[in-house]
């Protein structure tokens, strides 16, 4: 079967700073992989190489079997890319509803009638239905990750990347944005960037370690979080003395 996304071989450096070495993995619709690794570790980059707000300098980024390798960001949204930015991007002088709207028109191209069943049953499925006039500068941190995750959603993706979008939330709040996209893991594929681990554990099929750019473990979340080399990276230990 044909993966949602296939990321094959991409590498990318800034001068020295290599973010991306030689990446390669697959998600299919169903699958949640949750990404971890140290800070500046090349997470948000990955993410921008997929969506294509960067160019790689090498390998490919296949989504539902087209090449979008050399295909322009806004493209790949049409495509089915959608993105949720680790700092929310909201039109704040916009509401909620508004918000979705333009989401739903500019990157899904809903028009009139479909557009306006489309933009409310996004806000169902994200649980922003009772903020609908609310302006989006005045959410509260939750709500705003949510309309970050609802503009991605209105998008028509195929593939959902959400950027640490848990951080600063409370233990509760966090527990029903993992309900949340347990949910929307039956339509997409999802790619989830987060610190918080006990959340990604309840929630991703696999986990994704990267480390320098470099892709260090692919797996079951209890086996990666276990593993001798997220230890050492978390905590220093050095593989030989991790038990
Ligand atoms: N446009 C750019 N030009 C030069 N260097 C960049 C650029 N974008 C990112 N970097 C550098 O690439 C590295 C990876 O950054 P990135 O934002 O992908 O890390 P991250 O894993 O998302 O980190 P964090 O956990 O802090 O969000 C960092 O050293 C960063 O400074
Ligand atoms: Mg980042």
């Amino acid at each position: 079967m044909t993966p949602t996304l296939k990321v094959s071989g991409i590498h990318k450096a800034f001068g020295a700073v290599v973010v991306a070495n030689d990446v390669n993995f697959t998600i299919s619709k169903g699958e949640c992989i949750g990404v971890i690794g140290p800070n500046g570790a090349g997470k948000s980059s990955l993410f921008s190489l997929i969506a294509g707000s960067l160019r790689q300098d090498a390998g490919e980024i296949w989504l539902n079997g087209e090449n979008l390798s050399n295909v322009p960001a806004h493209k790949r949204v049409k495509a089915g890319i959608g993105r949720a930015f680790q700092i929310p991007q909201p039109f704040a002088g916009l509401s909620v509803y508004e918000n979705v709207l333009s989401a739903g028109a500019a990157g899904a191209g809903f028009r009139g009638s479909e557009l306006i069943d489309w933009t409310c049953s996004v806000l169902d499925r994200t649980g922003l239905r009772d903020k609908a006039d609310t302006l989006a500068g005045a959410l509260t941190l939750l709500d705003r990750k949510n309309l970050e995750v609802a503009k991605a959603v209105a998008t028509n993706a195929h593939l959902l990347m959400l950027d640490e979008i848990g951080a600063g939330l409370t233990d509760g709040e966090v527990a029903r944005l993992v309900e949340q996209i347990a949910e929307l893991k039956q339509d997409h594929a999802i790619i989830w960037i987060e610190h918080i681990a006990h959340a990604l554990k309840r929630v991703a099929n696999r986990i994704i370690v990267l480390n320098f750019g470099e892709l260090v473990a692919d797996g079951p979340p209890d086996d990666v979080m276990a593993s001798p080399i997220v230890r050492e990276i978390y905590m220093g230990l050095k593989v030989d003395d991790a038990d």
